[in-house]
């Protein structure tokens, strides 16, 4: 059988499977990823397919977010709940995120996304990085509160939720043991953050609480704080304020930052191939602007997939399909930043081409951008939605240049994105 060939990690993201992992990785195979270890990369797509949806009842997440310690940090939300819980939760709020649902979030993505264009005036320099997901930030804001909160409150919780994070990715990445109990400012932070978000949130549950008993709401219409107050389980009741906080915690520590990654990606793709920008631009100008930012968006996060890598643990020993036994405790990752290259399913891989989603749907095992099975995405809808709109809104208004494109390494943090930031100049495209 011939080799489906191999693909290079970069530097940044290989030390995040550790020291000695491999510099080019095998597909179709099952690669150990240190010589001792149990942990395996599974490049295979139908092996990849299988741990995620057809064998799926034997795999589970791992401890980092389902053990009562990850769901202490993250929240009992969507994201850390697992077997009869998770489906039970996920039915719930699966309906606010449907494909039509989310349209009705249309005019604020817009809204915010014209505000963005406003600040960036001709000739600021900017790190795109950090604005994207600070736009997208807002976005998920907005969609939560709908205008139910003040400047003041909405900089808070900003402010709050970027100290989630850093606090996220100290855990994750921080060396040094017990750093969750060590007294030091990162935890600080996260505790100040927590309460900081109770202090704004608990008022605007207990006021639109107070405002369905008294009648006075039509259930459902307008926010994503609304939807999850009217949302009702099999047996009519509805989640607690408690319930409510920890998916909010869950949207606002997953629904932003991914997005942010994926659409400085797709700056940083359309600067450096003029020819698909002109595309987008004509695309826009002759009114099919939406679905040509969508493919654009899909080719960006091909290439640079904002989830790069996810793991798998098999809560019973398995045989996987192309062969090799895994056991209970071994770590399984699924690594996009490799899928996403295979020759068989992408030809001329390294090639940014969004028109290949124009010619054909990509072979589901082999681009998993929003993960598969039970745990898919559930903001999919909303994060190609939102995407699409702010690139047709903004690119033909702004144009922005990177100042260092030669110079950029993708960095896997908890999410994947430009070492050190993207730097650009904003320059005006106005007519
Ligand atoms: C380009 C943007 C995004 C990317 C690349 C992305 C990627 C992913 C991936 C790969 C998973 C599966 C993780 C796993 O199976 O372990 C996931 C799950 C999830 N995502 Fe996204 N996501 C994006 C945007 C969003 C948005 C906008 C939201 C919400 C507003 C969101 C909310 C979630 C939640 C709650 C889960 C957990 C679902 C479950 O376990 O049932 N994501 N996402």
């Amino acid at each position: 059988m011939t080799s489906a060939g191999t693909v290079e990690l970069p530097r940044h993201l290989r030390r995040t499977l550790g020291l000695l992992a491999p510099r080019r990785v095998e597909l179709d195979a099952r690669v150990r990823v240190r010589p001792w270890s149990s942990a395996w990369l599974l490049t295979h797509p139908e092996d990849v397919q299988h741990v995620l949806v057809t064998g799926a009842e034997r795999y589970g997440k791992t401890p980092f977010l389902t053990s009562a310690e990850g769901r202490r940090r993250a929240g009992q939300g969507l994201l850390t709940s697992s077997g009869e819980e998770h489906l039970r939760q996920r039915r719930l709020l699966q309906p606010l995120f449907h494909r039509r649902a989310v349209e009705r979030f249309e005019g604020t993505i817009d809204a915010r996304a014209e505000r963005w264009i406003a600040s960036a005036a001709p000739g600021n320099v900017i790190d795109l990085a950090a604005e994207m997901a600070d736009l997208t930030q807002r976005v998920i804001l907005s969609i939560l509160f709908d205008g139910d909160l003040g400047a003041e409150d909405e900089e808070r919780l900003a402010r709050a939720i970027r100290a989630r994070r850093r606090y996220t990715e100290y855990v994750y990445h921080g060396r040094l043991p017990w750093r969750t109990r060590l007294p030091t400012r990162v935890l600080r932070a996260n505790r100040q953050a927590l309460a900081a978000i109770d202090a704004v949130l608990l008022p605007v549950l207990a006021r639109r609480r107070g405002r369905r008993a008294a009648g006075g709401q039509a259930p459902g219409e307008s926010d994503l704080i609304d939807g999850l107050l009217d949302a009702r389980y099999a047996d009519g009741s509805g989640m607690t304020d408690a319930q409510v906080r920890d998916e909010v915690l869950t949207f606002t520590s997953t629904g932003y930052e991914t997005l942010g990654d994926a659409l400085t990606w797709a700056w940083y793709h359309l600067d450096r191939h003029p020819e698909a920008e002109a595309a987008l631009l004509d695309a826009i100008a002759g009114g099919d602007g939406a679905a040509h930012a969508e493919r654009v968006l899909a080719e960006a996060i091909r290439l640079h997939p904002p989830t790069w890598i996810f793991a798998r643990t098999p809560v019973a020993a398995d045989e996987l399909p192309r062969g090799g036994r895994v056991e209970v405790g071994d770590t399984l990752f699924l690594c996009q930043y490799v899928l996403h290259r295979h020759p068989a399913y992408f030809p001329d891989p390294e090639r940014f081409e969004p028109q290949r989603f124009a010619d054909s749907r990509p072979t589901r095992a082999a681009y998993l951008p929003f993960g598969d099975g039970a745990h898919k995405c559930i903001g999919e809808h909303l994060a190609r939605l939102e995407g699409a709109r702010i690139l047709v809104r903004v690119a033909p208004r702004r144009k922005l240049r990177l100042l260092a494109p030669q110079r950029v390494e993708p960095w896997g943090g908890i999410t994947l994105r430009p070492k050190g930031g993207l730097p650009a100049r904003v320059e005006s495209r106005a007519a």
